[in-house]
C-alpha cells in the first residue's frame, strides 16, 4: 500500500543549486511528489520541528542552520516510502554514506547533509502536518 513520508532539501543543498538534482534522484527512485514548496523558515519554526532534539548539544547549531536560507519542503509518496527514502538518503554523516546515495553525492558534513527524511510513521504524520495544511495535500 502507498505510504507518505516527509522530506526537506536543506539550505546547504538549495544554496549550492542541488534542488533539481535531488528531486531528479527522488523521482528516479519511484517517488511521486505529492506536495512541494520552497520557503525560508524562522529559528522558532525550526525549533518546533526539531523539538525531539532540544536537549542535544547540536540543537542550537541545527536550528540556526535550518533557518539560514530557503529550503524545499516535500511530501513524497510510494510503497514503503519512509524506509526507501532513508535508504536513498544514505547515512546522516556523509562520510559514512554509501555510493549512489543523495548524501554521498550532495552533502558536505553531518550538519550540512543536504536532505531530511522522516524516520517512522508517527514522525512522518507529525512532520507533514507541521508544514502542510490539509488543502495542500489533496
Ligand atoms: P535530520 O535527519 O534532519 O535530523 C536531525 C539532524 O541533526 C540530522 O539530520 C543532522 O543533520 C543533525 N545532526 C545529527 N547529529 C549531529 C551532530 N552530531 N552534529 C550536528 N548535527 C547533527
Amino acid at each position: 500500500m502507498s505510504q507518505r513520508t516527509f522530506s526537506i532539501i536543506k539550505p546547504d543543498a538549495v544554496r549550492k543549486g542541488h534542488t533539481g538534482g535531488i528531486l531528479a534522484e527522488i523521482e528516479k527512485a519511484g517517488f511521486k511528489i505529492a506536495a512541494i514548496k520552497r520557503q525560508s523558515i524562522s529559528k522558532d519554526q525550526a525549533k518546533g520541528f526539531y523539538h525531539v532534539h532540544s536537549a542535544r548539544p547540536f540543537f542550537d547549531g541545527l536550528t540556526t542552520f535550518m533557518s539560514s536560507g530557503p529550503i524545499v519542503l516535500l511530501v513524497l509518496e510510494k510503497e514503503n516510502a519512509i524506509a526507501d527514502l532513508r535508504k536513498l538518503m544514505g547515512a546522516t554523516n556523509p562520510a559514512n554514506a554509501e555510493e549512489g546515495t543523495i548524501r554521498k553525492k550532495f552533502a558536505s558534513s553531518i550538519e550540512e547533509n543536504a536532505i531530511h527524511g522522516s524516520d517512522a510513521e508517527d514522525t512522518a504524520a507529525f512532520e507533514i502536518g507541521y508544514w502542510f495544511a490539509g488543502y495542500e495535500l489533496l
